[in-house]
């Protein structure tokens, strides 16, 4: 039987690209699980029309085709909403040490409007497109295989019967449930990349980190088997995948931030949005990426992965609301560290203040059998050090 760990809900902050699309998602999640329910029971087609109401519209910023899109599958909306939140924490996670934190991107009473960033073509803003891509493909191919949606179920590609093969005695077949990578990354463009119709070089580039991001959650898939045969044998063995840890994904997206491609007006041209690129078109682009020449040899086949920007980025010293940039003073920081959570990294050579902290921490923790740990709280004072 396929694992189902993977299935715990989504507790962590809420976005702003989440939430410009609604303050009121989480409530719309347990309504439309009510809802589902309900309608399931009673197989009535009105119940569904009117959840799939009750969800879609009281869901701001979505584009017209992003609503019908909603309209027809509120579920997998919801899911694919879930999953920009997942994705908006990671960002954080992988950014906590950076003057640029992510935290543009969280909402904030100040404002609704989306970030500014995100009209922009920072490295910062093709690491933001491509995670979210990749966040909403990773939780619909999740939900799927869960039985959560009634638009999909396990990938049925390894799902399916094909053939068993047999290597030194272990028969090996794809079986159990798949992580459905496929539905969840058709939905991922049809959510997101219908935003970008423009065909400006923002949206042509938005386009391109989009699907970059999903194939940073296609190219580390994983593979689970289970073994069955007489006392653990393992002479047949069940495989199906599973898309990695969240956090596996943002590792590599962080990668790609570092080595993102910066692309000018000059050769915007020939940058192809990338779900459009097929075969003689891909390697077209690729041709003529190679005439550019210029600037650092990149593997060209590793094009359609790599993150492209257009902008260079501010150094998101100071605080500048207009460009949605909290600025630096305030973030803690590391002394003795010489990377780029070091103070004088972080704090842009203002310098830094000591100050004392006091934070309340689980301690002295006991189990009892059985089964739970109690803890107590213990105040921990320590000193830190926070940028000017
Ligand atoms: C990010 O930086 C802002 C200010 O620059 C700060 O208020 C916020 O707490 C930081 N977020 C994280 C997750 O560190
Ligand atoms: C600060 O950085 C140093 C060197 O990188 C490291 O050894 C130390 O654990 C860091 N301190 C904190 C509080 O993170
Ligand atoms: C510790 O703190 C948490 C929240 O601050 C509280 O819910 C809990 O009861 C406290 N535990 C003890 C043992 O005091």
């Amino acid at each position: 039987m396929p694992p189902s760990r993977t299935g715990r809900a989504y507790e962590g902050p809420p976005s702003r690209i989440a939430t410009r699309i609604g303050p009121t998602v989480a409530l719309l999640l347990i309504l439309f699980e009510h809802r589902r329910a309900s309608c399931l029971m009673s197989n009535s087609v009105d119940d569904w029309v009117s959840g799939s109401a009750v969800v879609c519209n009281g869901i701001p910023g979505l584009t017209k085709d992003q609503r019908e899109l909603c309209h027809r599958n509120p579920d997998v909306t919801v899911a694919a909403i879930k999953g920009l939140q997942i994705a908006i924490s990671e960002c954080q996670n992988q950014f906590m040490w950076h003057r640029w934190n992510c935290s543009s991107l969280t909402p904030s009473s100040r404002t609704q409007q989306s970030s500014v960033l995100l009209k922009r073509g920072y490295r910062e803003t093709a690491f933001a497109y491509a995670i979210s891509a990749a966040g909403v493909a990773h939780n619909v191919a999740r939900a799927c295989s869960m039985g959560r949606l009634l638009s999909c179920s396990c990938d049925p590609l390894h799902y399916m019967d094909n053939p068993p093969t047999t290597t030194r005695d272990i028969t090996f077949k794809w079986g159990g449930c798949s992580h459905n990578l496929e539905y969840g990354m058709e939905f991922s463009r049809q959510f997101l990349d219908t935003r970008e119709k423009a065909g400006d070089i923002q949206s042509t580039v938005n386009l391109h980190n989009n699907q970059a991001g999903r194939l940073a959650l296609a190219n580390n898939m994983q593979i689970r088997c289970k073994c069955h045969g007489m006392s653990g044998s393992c002479e047949l063995k069940t495989c199906w995948k599973i898309v990695p840890e969240f956090r596996v994904v943002g590792k590599v997206l962080k990668n790609r931030f570092r080595n993102a491609v910066l692309v000018t007006q000059s050769n915007l041209g020939n940058v192809i949005p990338s779900n459009k690129i097929r075969g003689s078109r891909r390697r077209q682009k690729q041709k003529q990426k190679k005439r550019r020449g210029g600037g650092r040899k990149r593997k060209l086949r590793d094009l359609p992965n790599q993150l492209y920007y257009y902008q260079r980025s501010p150094n998101f010293c100071e605080q500048d609301l207009t460009l949605d940039i909290p600025g630096t003073a305030g973030r803690r920081c590391n002394k003795t560290s010489t990377g780029g959570d070091g103070c004088s990294d972080l704090c842009c050579g203002r310098g830094y203040n000591v100050v004392r902290q006091r934070r309340t921490e689980r301690c002295r923790c006991k189990f009892h059998w059985c089964c739970f740990v109690q803890c107590q709280n213990c105040t921990v004072e320590e000193w830190i050090t926070v940028c000017k």
